[in-house]
C-alpha cells in the first residue's frame, strides 16, 4: 500500500469541488486498512474513509489527515435455501454492479436501487433507497473496523441505526467505523405489487406485467436515466436535499395556500413533502446561476449541478439561495443530503 501526498480531492467527489488531502491511500484489502489506520494513528492524523465520492462534498480547505479510498473487492454467496440467498459483498465494489449480480441470480430485494451511483460500502452510511426499496430492508449485517475499539467487528441490522437516508454512520458515530463488507438476504420470490407510484405508472405505460427482478431493474434504469444526470458525466450528488417531514397540521395549512403541493403520509402520521416540488416552486428548476457557476437539473430540481463553480464556497452560496427562498415561501428548513467533509 502506497501513501500519496497532497492529492486533489476533486476527483474523489462527483461534485468535483474541494481542496487537497494531505495523505491519501487506496485500500485493497483488510490488511491495507489496518496498516493505513495504524500509520495515521501513529502520526496523530485523522482518517476518513470514502468510496466513489457520490454523496460527499469536500471543503475548499481540504483535509489535513489521511483519506482511505475503499477498493476492497469480492462477492460471494454465503448460503442459499429454497426461499432466499445470503450474499456477502466487499465495500469497494460498485453498487450497481452488485445489484446486477444479484438480479442475474434471479434474486429480489435491491433491484429497486438499480443505477444508484457509488460503492457498496457507502450504501449503509446514508441507507440508500429508491422506488420503494431501502438498503435497511435487506441488510443482515456488515463488517467494519471500529476505530474506537481498534478491531474489526460485525454490526447487525438493528445496530446500524437506520432511518430515512440516515444511519449511525453519518450521525452519532460519524467517522468511527470503516465498513469493509455488507451481507444481504435476498428473496427468490419475484417482486410483487404494490409498487412505488411512479414505478407502477411506468410499468403500466410500457405494458410490463411480468414482474421479475430483471424487469423491475430495467424499468428503474430507464426512469432514472430519463430524470437524473450521470455523475460520471455531469458533476452532481443526486438529490441534494432530503424530503422534509412535517406535522399533518402544517401540511394542511400549506395545502390551503398551495393546493398542488405533493406529500405522502409516513408511519407516524406526519407527512413527507416532495422537496423537488418545493425547490421547483421556489423558482429553481433548470436554473443556471451565473454568480456561482451552479445549476439545477432541468428534469429534477432537487439535483444541484456544478457547471463551472470555482469552489465549494460557490456551491454553498447557491445552496443558501435555495434554502432562503424555500424557507421564506413555505416556512420549511430543507436539510442537506450529501455530507460535507471533513
Ligand atoms: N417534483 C417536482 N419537481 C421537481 C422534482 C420532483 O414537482 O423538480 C415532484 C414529482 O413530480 C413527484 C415528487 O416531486 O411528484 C417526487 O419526485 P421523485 O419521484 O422524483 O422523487 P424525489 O422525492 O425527488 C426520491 C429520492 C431519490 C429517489 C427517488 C425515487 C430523496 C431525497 N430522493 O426523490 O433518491 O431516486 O425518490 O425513489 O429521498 C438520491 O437520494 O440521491 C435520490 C436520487
Amino acid at each position: 500500500m502506497r501513501i500519496q501526498e497532497n492529492v486533489s480531492l476533486r476527483d474523489h467527489s462527483t461534485m468535483r469541488l474541494g481542496g487537497e488531502a494531505h495523505y491519501l491511500a487506496e485500500i485493497k484489502n483488510i490488511r491495507d486498512l489496518q496498516e493505513a489506520y495504524s500509520w495515521a494513528a501513529g502520526n496523530h492524523l485523522p482518517v476518513i474513509m470514502i468510496g466513489r465520492g457520490s454523496n460527499i462534498i469536500w471543503r475548499d480547505e481540504g483535509f489535513g489527515g489521511l483519506v482511505m479510498v475503499n477498493k476492497i473487492m469480492g462477492r460471494e454467496v454465503l448460503a442459499e435455501d429454497n426461499h432466499s440467498a445470503t450474499l456477502k459483498i466487499a465495500a469497494g465494489e460498485n453498487w450497481d454492479e452488485a445489484v446486477k449480480w444479484s438480479v442475474d441470480k434471479k434474486l429480489s430485494g435491491i433491484e429497486y436501487m438499480s443505477l444508484i451511483p457509488g460503492t457498496v460500502g457507502a450504501a449503509p452510511v446514508q441507507n440508500v433507497g429508491a422506488y420503494g426499496g431501502e438498503l435497511a430492508y435487506t441488510l443482515l449485517e456488515l463488517e467494519a473496523f471500529d476505530a474506537r475499539l481498534n478491531a474489526f467487528l460485525k454490526l447487525q441490522n438493528h445496530e446500524c441505526g437506520f432511518s430515512y437516508r440516515s444511519s449511525r454512520f453519518k450521525t452519532a458515530d460519524r467517522g468511527r467505523f470503516f465498513i469493509s463488507s455488507i451481507t444481504l438476504n435476498l428473496r427468490k420470490a419475484p417482486p410483487a405489487p404494490p409498487f412505488y407510484e411512479s414505478l407502477q405508472r411506468y410499468l403500466d405505460e410500457h405494458g410490463i406485467d411480468k414482474y421479475t427482478a430483471k424487469t423491475i431493474r430495467e424499468a428503474v434504469i430507464d426512469i432514472r436515466q430519463n430524470k437524473l444526470p450521470d455523475p460520471e458525466k455531469v458533476s452532481n450528488n443526486g438529490s441534494f436535499f432530503t424530503n422534509p417531514i412535517v406535522e399533518a397540521a402544517k401540511f394542511e395549512e400549506l395545502k390551503r395556500a398551495y393546493p398542488q403541493i405533493k406529500g405522502w403520509p409516513v408511519a407516524d402520521g406526519r407527512i413527507k413533502i416532495a422537496a423537488g416540488w418545493l425547490v421547483e416552486q421556489a423558482g429553481f428548476k433548470g436554473v443556471h446561476d451565473q454568480q456561482t457557476g451552479m445549476a439545477t437539473w432541468p428534469n429534477q430540481a432537487l439535483v444541484l449541478v456544478n457547471e463551472n463553480a470555482q469552489s465549494t464556497q460557490n456551491l454553498l452560496a447557491f445552496r443558501q439561495k435555495i434554502l432562503d427562498k424555500v424557507q421564506q415561501m413555505f416556512g420549511i428548513p430543507l436539510e442537506q443530503e450529501p455530507e460535507i467533509l471533513p
